[in-house]
């Protein structure tokens, strides 16, 4: 599958007024973690992740009528106020997809957008906003030039274009779990867009995660650049080898209910992501010492109550503490009682499993 796969085409008349279409579209956390890229966006290894439910962005995108045709015109707007440097991101992704989406340089457009979170959590955003205007430019593909895609087809195509912006978004399509990049553990899976996991024990839908905030601030390294020093890393070879193995062992404890080894793959790739960000030539640390403190407690607690409880780390300090439904109360006691107890923020957001994007309106 190639942009030519999703040939796009040019207005035949001009817009006569304006056209809104509006998509709230979720974040996702991964499990195995994309960390290195190659290519137009394309990820060195496979990756796996959860969609969540209430940490989203809520998306509208409008094409107003144009008289001449140009390079893409787009009034941004974020959380209410017009944004410069989100702005600028968004022209310059709008212009790259172009060639799927000649339209874009017949109309103006107007592109507005708001988190649930807030931005500031330290919470990657990129995932849920990309996703969520890749499904505003499939939706106006259709609205526009009559483009009917069957829902399957739809969310590829959204899952493709949402890649394009920021590799995890082309996840936050699906709901629950997906799988970005080749693996020869899924059929059907492919580097160029994510498809969901069907086959999984119902208690991995029973699965939650509360973000433990330890820091707001902007992070020091950016995922972007992160993914750079991949490039000509001492254990890359290793890493891909790694994310295979974890993504099809995965893919199998998913399967069988084997909450065991869920834990193990996802705080082995929480550690690695990490590990690999420290090893890197010119090393360096998203971690704070707080960050180290509560995964150490979480795994202590694990070991001396048995509850099913593991970590997983994005690319910054926050921790995301995993856990099920079944045992909401005891960790939630644990989260105020211990975890958070001497936490400067004391800030934590509630998620869940969470069944994907939904068309506003
Ligand atoms: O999609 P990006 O370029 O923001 O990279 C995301 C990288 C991680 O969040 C660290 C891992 C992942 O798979 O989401």
């Amino acid at each position: 599958m190639t942009n030519s796969d999703f040939p796009g085409s040019e207005l035949t008349s001009a817009l006569s007024e304006p056209i809104t279409v509006s998509w709230q579209s979720p974040s996702n956390i991964a499990l195995v973690k994309y960390w290195g890229k190659t290519g137009r966006q394309l990820p060195v290894n496979s990756s796996l992740s959860i969609t969540l439910s209430k940490a989203f962005t809520e998306t509208s995108l409008t094409a107003l009528p144009r008289k001449t045709k140009g390079s893409v015109d787009l009034d941004f707007w974020f959380e209410g106020t017009q944004n410069a440097a989100f702005g600028e991101r968004m022209t310059k992704y709008l212009q790259s997809v172009t060639d799927i989406f000649p339209w874009l340089a017949q109309v103006n457009l107007k592109l507005e957008t708001h988190n649930t979170f807030p931005h500031s959590a330290g919470i990657a955003s990129s995932a849920s906003a990309f996703s969520a205007l890749a499904l505003c430019l499939c939706s106006l593909d259709t609205e526009l030039n009559g483009i009917m895609l069957d829902e399957t087809e739809f969310r590829q195509k959204a899952s493709y274009v949402a890649r394009l912006g920021s590799g995890s978004a082309c996840r936050s399509v699906f709901p629950g779990f997906t799988v970005w990049g080749k693996s020869k553990a899924l059929t059907g899976s492919s580097d160029l867009l994510a498809v969901p996991v069907t086959e999984f024990h119902p208690v991995f839908s029973t699965l939650r995660d509360s973000i433990l905030l330890v820091n707001k601030k902007e992070k020091a390294v950016s995922s972007t650049e992160g993914h750079k020093r991949m490039i000509g890393h001492p254990f890359a070879e290793a890493r891909i080898k790694q994310a295979t193995k974890n993504t099809a062992d995965l893919l199998e404890a998913l399967k069988s209910g084997d909450k065991k080894t869920f834990i193990r793959i996802v705080e082995n790739e929480a550690l690695t992501l990490h590990a690999l960000m420290m090893t890197s030539d010119e090393g360096f640390m998203l971690m704070y010492p707080e960050t180290v403190r509560i995964i150490n407690r979480i795994q202590e607690i694990r070991k001396e109550t048995g509850l099913d409880i593991c970590f997983t780390l994005d690319a910054g300090p926050n921790v995301h503490l995993l856990y099920f439904e079944d045992q909401i109360e005891q960790v939630n006691k644990l989260i105020v009682e211990d975890l958070l107890k001497n936490n400067e923020q004391n800030m934590r957001i509630d998620d869940f499993y969470g069944k994907g994007p939904v068309k506003i309106g």
